[in-house]
């Protein structure tokens, strides 16, 4: 017994050790609050969250919020459990769930405070995201199931029997429905490329026959608008990738080329191998009209687009570059884009080579 005291200090703060590293494992924030108001103890996740070390300032220098201010304050005069979420800093702002309890429930103890923090941010913007999405599907669904439901009942009302409306309005309808098709077609392969988005292609991909059999596809598009399509690639180039993908990537990107292009313009397609042969680089250029810097940044997200009426004119759901981007990253790819307005954009990929 005697031998033992003198370990036991020693044990103790072994222990006390062992908890706060525990504490400091931890993902939330957590923080001691003294009856003073003050912080007088931070695990490692509050400093970072906070980005300083919040011991020895008050609720408010910390926080400068009045909203959780008056949680602690109720938590220490009403001895109760406070769980809320508030909105704090500036870019990001940050949504923040807050629970603020007394460590002693009995009045005479009653004193310190122990404050959790979680940041939900990411969370509520995935949350954002997704109500946003089925927004939108709902509302690009809607306009063309709203026309055919119009002429419907236009055929079925006042135009019945008129055989010269029934074609024309017939020949719109068809074009609608196949509008409606083609979204349901995108949102499928948007999400079956998401859902094997953690699963490397691993299968050869000979980009200079990808590249050829696409522009082919597309020629007579292109000679439609009074437009050709160049190729300049220095072969042989083989992607580590999955076929049928890549294919609709550089199918949306050369697309997209003659669309957004002007009467008379090449697209050129380059393709060469870089980083020492390690990378395929393949570059979609147009002279077109250009993407102003604004929209930059945007135009790879789901609906996306610079003009909703013309590209919806022209057939588009606005989910071409999102798919684009999406089969970009599964590859473990890069994709830029770079564009002069007035003078034409290029779309730059970027995909590993296979390498045996
Ligand atoms: N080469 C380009 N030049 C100018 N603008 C472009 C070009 N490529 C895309 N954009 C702009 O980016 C937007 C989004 O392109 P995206 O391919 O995702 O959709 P879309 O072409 O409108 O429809 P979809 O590809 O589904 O048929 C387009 O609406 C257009 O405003
Ligand atoms: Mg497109």
């Amino acid at each position: 017994m005697i031998n033992k005291l003198p370990n036991k200090p020693r044990r103790l703060r072994a222990h006390l050790e062992q908890h706060l590293h525990i504490l400091d494992t931890l993902p939330f924030a957590i923080l001691q609050i003294s009856k003073k108001y003050k912080v007088v103890w931070a695990n490692l996740a509050a400093n970072e969250l906070l980005q300083m070390d919040p011991v020895s300032q008050t609720v408010d220098e910390v926080f400068s919020n009045d909203v959780l201010y008056d949680a602690v304050e109720a938590c220490y005069t009403e001895g109760e459990e406070f769980r809320f979420e508030f909105e704090w800093g500036q870019q990001p702002k940050l949504s923040i769930l807050a629970t603020i309890t007394p460590m002693h429930k009995t009045s005479a103890q009653r004193g310190r405070m122990i404050m959790t923090l979680q940041d939900l941010t990411t969370q509520r913007q995935t949350e954002q995201v997704r109500a946003d999405f089925v927004a939108n599907v709902s509302h690009e669904l809607r306009t063309p199931l709203s026309t055919l439901v119009g002429f419907i009942e236009t055929l079925q009302g006042p135009a019945r029997g008129d055989a010269e409306a029934a074609v024309k309005f017939l020949g719109i309808m068809a074009d609608e429905a196949a509008r409606m098709s083609r979204l349901v077609e995108d949102l499928l392969s948007l999400s079956s490329i998401e859902m094997n988005a953690s699963i490397l292609p691993s299968g050869a991909v000979d980009i200079e026959r990808l590249l050829l059999t696409v522009s082919e596809s597309l020629s007579n598009r292109a000679e439609r608008a009074d437009q050709s399509i160049d190729q300049e690639i220095h072969g042989p180039l083989l992607v580590r990738g999955d076929s049928d993908e890549l294919t609709q990537v550089f199918w949306n990107l050369i697309e997209n080329a003659i669309k957004y292009g002007r009467t008379g313009q090449t697209v050129n397609l380059r393709a060469s191998a870089i980083s020492k042969g390690s990378e395929i680089r393949v570059d979609v250029i147009d002279q077109g009209e250009g993407i102003d810097e604004q929209h930059l940044s945007r135009l790879t997200e789901r609906f996306y687009r610079v003009d909703k009426g013309r590209s919806r004119k022209m057939g588009g759901t606005g989910l071409g570059l999102a798919i684009v981007k999406h089969i970009v990253a599964r590859h473990r790819g890069r994709l830029s884009i770079a564009s002069v307005p007035d003078k034409g954009s290029t779309f730059s990929v970027v995909l590993p080579a296979f390498r045996g």
